[in-house]
């Protein structure tokens, strides 16, 4: 799987198979070649690039077996594209008959041709007890390592493990090091049946982080738009489902944020197919038949275009707050996300140091998200009493604008006390307003009136005022170092801009640009995001004082040479890297020797960073053995 674009744990991606390349997220529509209801043709014209079908049901019919086994499974369903078969894994929980042996029905699946083949795993219900469910956890992957190595399909290793999170860990590590290319989430279907979302979001949750990022992470069943955009948030790449027939067979239509009925419908949207071609009533006295072809049509059209939006939230980096905001359509989407919001603190770990898009602060729920953690985890330090007195700033001063008037700057260099300005429902030190996402935010304004505390009031008139810790210090360095605080951590700041280093303001802007030492440059601060990129100075700085596998990433000897030169970095080059890395961020790229070889911007987050065997790991600003960089204006 190779990322595309990213999201914290959501991805744009590609997968590769003998049939061509899946992009991601997508949803792989379910063929019942019994019971045919739209042609491959007709799915692929809504938006259908790859299908998933039973090699069981296929494998139990003599026609359809001798069909699939003379001329393929492509042939079968009549599409030339990615074919992933089931094993019957679900058909035999259900009606509990195993006609056929795991090793029997993998190997039907490659004599039949598929692209991605399943194991015959073992369901795992969600009330399962502990016992029950790690022993279908354990024979599920007895059943994959009972196979001969597989090179002419990709294996399906489902993650089961029912609601004990221990278990789907467990299951997540011992597929992901086992031969499997493609990893399910198995047992869900009851769970996504009864709308249990929140259920959903700890199941989905415990198996992505415990499993290879390398690999595709699939959920079986989950089909219905409306859970869709908080499972790709979670890291599902690929949906299969039969949600549209099974509800177009109950005469339900699917819709983003739900289902709705037939006889309650008044029009047709104008993104469904049926509109303007049948009118309600047409499709409502329809035969039965054509009726379920339409309102098929309609679904996985729902289904698409769910999809479409989904894929343009993660390039605009705004699935948050899309889901966020989705949430609020249904109650059980609203409980889901609520369970979401207790997972923040791992989520954060995935986020990007900074985001295309503008921060949505709507109410109390937003400030328990992934950045607010990150924010709690950056700046807890400032608040701690032991760091010396702050004073809070009337929320009157808290524009750029103003807080920057020679007046501000003229009292903050008399003093040594920290100013804090409040943001939302906290505060923050006045010296990071620039940086995302302090200032790339649109707020509701609706904070808890109590968060307003003003510890210190503003004089008018630039006078110190009562009380106050007087010192000398620079604004300008303040600021630098402040935000070289937050984005490598407490205490950088000093250390990698000292006080004989100087800071350049843009002449066009008056904003913050460079900051240099002895004629070399240490940082930029970009504008879009106010953090800085390093200059091959400032990473010789760093990489002294960060300790250990700190900020870097190691590659082989063979990259080195290249990155040296100022070409960019490669997963499969990538030998140890710091597992505290957050996407976006700033990293030292270093040899086996430790020898700083190039600085530049990480890709994937650490704990992502030693999957990935395709595409680049680090955009490399500068190499080493590059001429030196110009600081322009
Ligand atoms: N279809 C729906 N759920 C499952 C599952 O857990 N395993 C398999 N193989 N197929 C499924």
């Amino acid at each position: 799987m190779e990322i595309i674009h990213r999201d914290g744990l959501a991805r744009i991606g590609k997968f590769s198979t003998a049939h061509g390349d899946i992009q991601t997220p997508t949803i792989l529509p379910v063929v019942n070649p019994n019971i045919p209801t739209l042609t491959t043709e007709e799915m692929v014209s809504l938006g259908a690039r790859a299908f998933i079908t039973n090699s069981y049901i296929i494998r139990r019919n003599t026609k359809l077996r001798e069909r699939a086994e003379k001329y393929g499974v492509h042939s079968l369903l009549g599409f030339d594209g990615p074919i992933m078969t089931d094993s019957g894994t679900f058909q035999s929980h259900v009606y509990s008959d195993v006609e056929f042996s795991n090793v029997e029905i993998v190997d039907f699946q490659r004599k039949i041709g598929s692209d991605i083949s399943t194991i015959l795993d073992i369901f795992s219900e969600p009330d399962f007890s502990h016992d029950r469910a790690k022993e279908a956890v354990l024979e599920t992957h007895r059943r994959m390592a009972e196979l001969p190595p597989i090179d002419d399909t990709i294996m399906a290793g489902p993650i089961q493990g029912s609601l004990h999170m221990d278990l789907r860990k467990m299951s997540a590590e011992l597929m992901s090091s086992s031969q499997a290319g493609y990893l399910p989430i198995g047992g869900v279907v009851p769970l996504l049946e009864n709308y249990r979302y929140d259920d959903l979001v700890d199941v989905i949750l415990s198996s992505k982080v415990n499993a290879d990022f390398s690999k595709p992470i699939h959920l079986f069943g989950g089909g219905h738009p409306m859970f869709m955009g908080m499972a790709v948030l979670l890291g599902v790449d690929i949906f299969d489902s039969a949600s549209y027939v099974k509800y177009a067979r109950d005469n339900r239509m699917l819709f983003q944020d739900g289902s709705r009925d037939l006889s309650k419908i008044g029009s047709f949207p104008r993104w469904s197919p049926l509109y303007g071609k049948y009118t309600v009533d047409e499709v409502r006295n329809a035969s039965p038949e054509e009726r379920f072809r339409l309102l098929s049509m309609h679904n996985l059209s729902a289904i698409f275009n769910e999809l479409e939006e989904i894929r343009e939230q993660i390039y605009q980096q705004r699935l948050w707050q899309y889901v966020e905001a989705r949430s609020r359509s249904h109650p059980y989407l609203f409980r889901a996300f609520l369970r979401l919001l207790d997972h923040s603190g791992s989520l954060e770990k995935f986020e990007d140091l900074s985001k295309k898009s503008t921060f949505f602060y709507f109410d109390e729920y937003s400030e328990r998200g992934p950045y607010f953690r990150r924010i709690e985890r950056n700046l807890g330090y400032l608040m701690s009493p032991d760091k010396g007195k702050f004073r809070v700033l009337s929320p009157d001063h808290w524009h750029p604008g103003r807080i920057h008037s020679l007046e501000f700057v003229s009292l903050y260099e008399r003093t040594s006390e920290r100013f804090l300005v409040p943001w939302n429902n906290t505060v923050i030190p006045v010296e990071l307003d620039e940086t995302y996402p302090f200032q790339q935010m649109i707020s509701s304004g609706l904070v808890r009136p109590d968060s307003m505390a003003v510890a210190g009031e503003w004089p008018a008139d630039g006078k110190l005022p009562e009380g106050i810790e007087s010192g000398s210090r620079n604004f300008r360095l303040e600021r630098v170092r402040t935000v070289a605080d937050f984005q490598f951590g407490s205490g950088t700041g000093r250390k990698l801009f000292p006080d004989a280093c100087e800071v350049r303001v843009s002449r066009s802007t008056g904003r913050l640009r460079s900051v240099l030492l002895d004629g070399r440059l240490l940082a930029t601060l970009r504008a879009h995001d106010g953090f800085f990129t390093l200059g091959i100075a400032g990473a010789e700085i760093l990489h002294d004082i960060s300790p250990g596998l700190e900020n870097r990433v190691v590659v082989t000897d063979d990259s080195a040479e290249f990155n040296a030169q100022g070409y960019n970095v490669f997963f499969k080059f990538v030998k140890k890297f710091d597992n505290a890395i957050i996407a976006g961020n700033e990293v030292l790229v270093v040899d086996d020797a430790d020898h700083l070889v190039a600085v530049g911007k990480s890709v994937a987050s650490g704990p992502e960073m030693g999957y990935y065997r395709k595409g680049v790991a680090v955009k490399v600003h500068r190499g080493v053995r590059e001429k030196p960089e110009a600081d322009q204006d």
